[in-house]
């Protein structure tokens, strides 16, 4: 396994990036129940930030990130991006935003097991309509952040968990977006590959200047990242900072 970790970077970002919840509520209507999934949740995540959202099962941690993330609609309250409201934005810009500013990293890695490394990463820009020449550097360059540059022809079944997840980092961050979304990103893991590819984000955070925001039931993991939301009943109990890493 090609264990060094490129310098390269992913990409410059533009300048913007901060994201606010303001007083966010979510009430999933079942039909025979209401669950209040968030009940009120205040948050701000400056530009270039890493926050780790943690805190016992079911508290509300994907869904306060499917709320930010423009995914899932809110019952009420606020999230701004960039001091944009998303409630302002017609379904086509929520959309543009989302393909073009937001990155998603989720537990499961959802790669496609007949395309290589480098088409699964390039898929998504020759999708947004890049020529499959820049889509294929963008990708190579993607693939090199995360140290997998020898694996590029390498179908997922050919690669480690840990590799896979590289995989999916690459494909999530070959766009550059302002704003990466990872739901226990390292949540099939072992810790040590765990540590590693929070490493990695780490890294690429502070490179690359992107704001990140990674649910996870880690200590170990949540303690690498700027400050930790811990999370309790659909509300945030407490937020600290973590030491310089
Ligand atoms: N689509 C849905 N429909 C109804 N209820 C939902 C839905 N999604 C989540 N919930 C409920 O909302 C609450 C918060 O769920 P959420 O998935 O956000 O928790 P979580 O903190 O991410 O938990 P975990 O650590 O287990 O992933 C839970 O009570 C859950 O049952
Ligand atoms: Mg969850």
């Amino acid at each position: 396994m090609a264990k060094s970790e490129s310098s390269v970077k992913v990409g410059s970002v533009s300048s913007d990036g901060a994201i606010v919840a303001q007083g966010v509520v979510k009430t999933y209507d079942t039909g025979k129940v209401k669950v209040e999934a968030l009940r009120g949740v205040n948050l701000t995540v400056n530009k270039g930030e890493m926050v780790a959202v943690m805190g016992p099962s079911g508290c509300g941690k994907t869904t306060l990130l499917n709320c930010m993330s423009g995914l899932d609609d809110l019952s009420g309250g606020e999230v701004l991006i960039n001091g944009k409201p998303l409630s302002q934005m017609k379904d086509r810009e929520r959309t543009r935003y989302r393909a073009e500013k937001i990155g998603f990293i989720f537990q499961s890695y959802n790669l496609l097991p007949v395309l290589s490394s480098a088409e699964n990463v390039e898929l998504p820009l020759l999708l947004g309509g890049k020529t499959p020449k820049e889509a294929r550097k963008l990708a190579l360059e993607a693939l090199k952040a995360v140290g997998l540059e020898e694996w590029s022809t390498h179908k997922p079944s050919e690669l480690s968990g840990g590799q896979q997840q590289r995989v999916t980092i690459a494909r999530s961050l070959v766009n550059r977006p302002e704003i990466v979304f990872g739901d226990e990103p390292t949540g099939n893991l072992d810790s040590e590959s765990s540590k590693e590819i929070m490493t990695l984000l780490r890294k690429l955070n502070k490179e690359n200047k992107q704001t990140f925001i990674i649910v996870t039931h880690d200590y170990n993991i949540g303690r690498l990242a700027d400050k930790i939301i811990m999370m309790r009943d659909g509300l945030i109990e407490k937020e600290f900072a973590c030491s310089p890493y």
